[in-house]
């Protein structure tokens, strides 16, 4: 019989960290405590399984730089990114559905002209697309104004800012809605993509048998003055992988029909009162 079982020593690791001036900081200390002692003894971890872990941690980190987030990437494939999204930012019933932001989102995107296409660069093997559509509120009135920032991988499966090939803000743009609340944005039909898979993140989804793909989606974060800001995408309903996007993104209202050249989708905000 050990002198101090498991449970003990994890309630003097809770001891010591009641002290804390910060009422939330202790909170999420001691539950990530809590919750790492459990898994721990959950799964019996060994201590060569302990060290492989860390390590992973220690190349994770080295992964990272100004352009490279794998801590982001490793956060999306456990599907943590998105319970953040879905505990935060849970949409009131009839207003667009949010999903994931993804690292690739830039500041500062050209501003567009309503029907103004967002493709730079010759778009090669693209499809053309135009997606048009309203902002509107609950109660269904437009909403003038509104922005809508949007971004997209080109065809190849990169985002401009992983590419150089492609010219800056490629596939990148600021819409506004006129007085109706429309929108109309000329671009490439998206494309399937993997996220990048040569670090940690990739490691661990091919180590359990899964892929590293996303469903071909277009971008957007909508927002207006007065109104809660959406997050959000809009994926192709004939793409690969919606049911096993690699980042758990996907949700079946943001599915939308991009055949034909032409797409369609009425935003809907909630006002802020
Ligand atoms: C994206 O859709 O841009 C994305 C989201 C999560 C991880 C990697 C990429
Ligand atoms: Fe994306």
């Amino acid at each position: 019989m050990p002198s101090v079982t498991p449970a003990e020593h994890l309630a003097e690791v809770l001891d010591r960290y009641d002290g804390s001036p910060t009422p939330r900081l202790a909170e999420i200390t001691k539950a990530l405590i809590r919750h790492l002692h459990e898994f721990v003894a959950e799964v019996g971890l060994t201590r060569e399984e302990w060290f492989a872990g860390v390590q992973a941690l220690t190349r994770t980190g080295h992964m990272c730089d100004g352009q490279r987030q794998e801590f982001i990437l490793l956060s999306d494939t456990l599907g943590v990114s998105m319970l953040v999204e879905m505990i935060n930012h849970a949409a009131a019933e009839g207003t667009t559905e949010p999903t994931v932001f993804g690292p690739f989102h830039v500041d500062g995107a050209p501003r567009r002209e309503m029907g103004e296409s967002i493709a730079a660069d010759p778009t090669g093997a693209g499809e053309p697309l135009v997606i048009t559509g309203t902002v509107r509120d609950l109660r269904g009135r437009p909403v003038e104004g509104a922005e809508l920032d949007v971004w997209q991988a080109a065809p190849n499966g990169l985002y401009d800012v992983q590419d150089q090939q492609q010219t800056p803000m490629n596939l990148r743009g600021v819409f506004t809605t006129s007085a109706d609340g429309a929108y109309e944005i000329r671009t490439v039909r998206p494309a399937a993509y993997p996220i990048p898979g040569d670090g940690p993140a990739g490691e661990l989804l091919f180590a359990n048998g899964r892929h590293n793909w996303r469903p071909a989606h277009v971008h957007f974060v909508v927002s207006a003055a007065g109104h809660k800001t959406v997050i959000t995408h809009l994926f192709d309903s004939t793409s690969d992988y919606l049911d096993s996007d690699a980042v758990f993104g996907v949700r079946d209202s943001l599915i939308v029909d991009m055949s034909g050249g032409a797409c369609a989708y009425d935003f809907v905000l909630e006002a802020l009162d």
